[in-house]
């Protein structure tokens, strides 16, 4: 006979695969995270739902336009479950993005979701990366009012390609997408990761290595 804490193993495993395949489903109309709860949960407790007005389901943060004024002419306004507690368990979060004239998005991808942008103002060329071994691009210019989709976990970007402001609204198939930019993932690591490794990573020189580390 398998032993009890073998079978409560097995299921606490199955468990932790089904919650990680994607956000979890509610069981409940709704969930208004307590982000100051000290319960450690996938996600966050709700809060008494006797105490959830429309202000739970309601933000102001996506009117005002970011600050581009940084190397990379972009500014990303994040509005997941951290911001918007009314999303927690939803399954979905918001971003506004702005671009300066040429600003980039660089290379990023989403570890828990898929997003779909609409461009809300200017023109842009957006493009993505299937996985190994085939490394697709897949590329394409956006103008006002398109849409593309980022499928969830592949590396992508996007550029302003004019000399005006350009916006777009990103949806996100999670309350809590997480991003991992590729330059300051590989090059800005906390701490770095040795020159070494990298230069044969990349088939460069340390000192390639070493420019690059020191821009990030
Ligand atoms: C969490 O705590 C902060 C300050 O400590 C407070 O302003 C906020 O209202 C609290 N939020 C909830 C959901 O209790
Ligand atoms: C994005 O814009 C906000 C609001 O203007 C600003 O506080 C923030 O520092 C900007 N972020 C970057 C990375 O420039
Ligand atoms: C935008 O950010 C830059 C660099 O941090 C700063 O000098 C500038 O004052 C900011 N502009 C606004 C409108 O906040």
């Amino acid at each position: 006979m398998t032993p009890p804490f073998l079978l409560v193993g097995l299921l606490l495993a199955t468990r932790l695969l089904i919650v990680m395949a994607s956000d979890p489903s509610p069981l409940q109309d709704f969930c208004v995270a307590d982000l100051n709860s000290t319960v450690r949960v996938n996600g966050y407790p709700c809060k008494d739902p006797r105490t959830v007005t429309a202000d739970d389901f309601f933000s102001e943060r996506l009117r005002n336009i970011g600050n581009t004024t940084n190397a990379f002419g972009f500014n990303v306004t994040m509005l997941n479950v951290n911001q918007f507690p009314g999303l927690n368990t939803l399954g979905i979060s918001l971003a506004r993005v702005d671009y300066a004239p040429w600003g980039l998005n660089p290379p990023h991808y989403h570890p828990r979701a898929t997003e779909v942008i609409t461009v809300m103002e200017g023109s842009l060329q957006v493009g993505f990366i299937t996985s190994n071994p085939d490394n697709k691009f897949f590329t394409k210019r956006l103008e006002k009012g398109d849409v593309f989709i980022f499928p969830r976990t592949l590396i992508h970007f996007q550029q302003n390609v004019g000399n005006c402001y350009a916006a777009v609204l990103s949806s996100l198939s999670s309350q809590n997408p997480g991003a991992v930019t590729i330059g300051r993932a590989i090059f800005g690591s906390n701490p770095d990761i040795p020159d070494y490794i990298l230069a044969k990573a990349f088939q460069v020189d340390k000192q390639v290595i070493d420019e690059l580390q020191s821009h990030f």
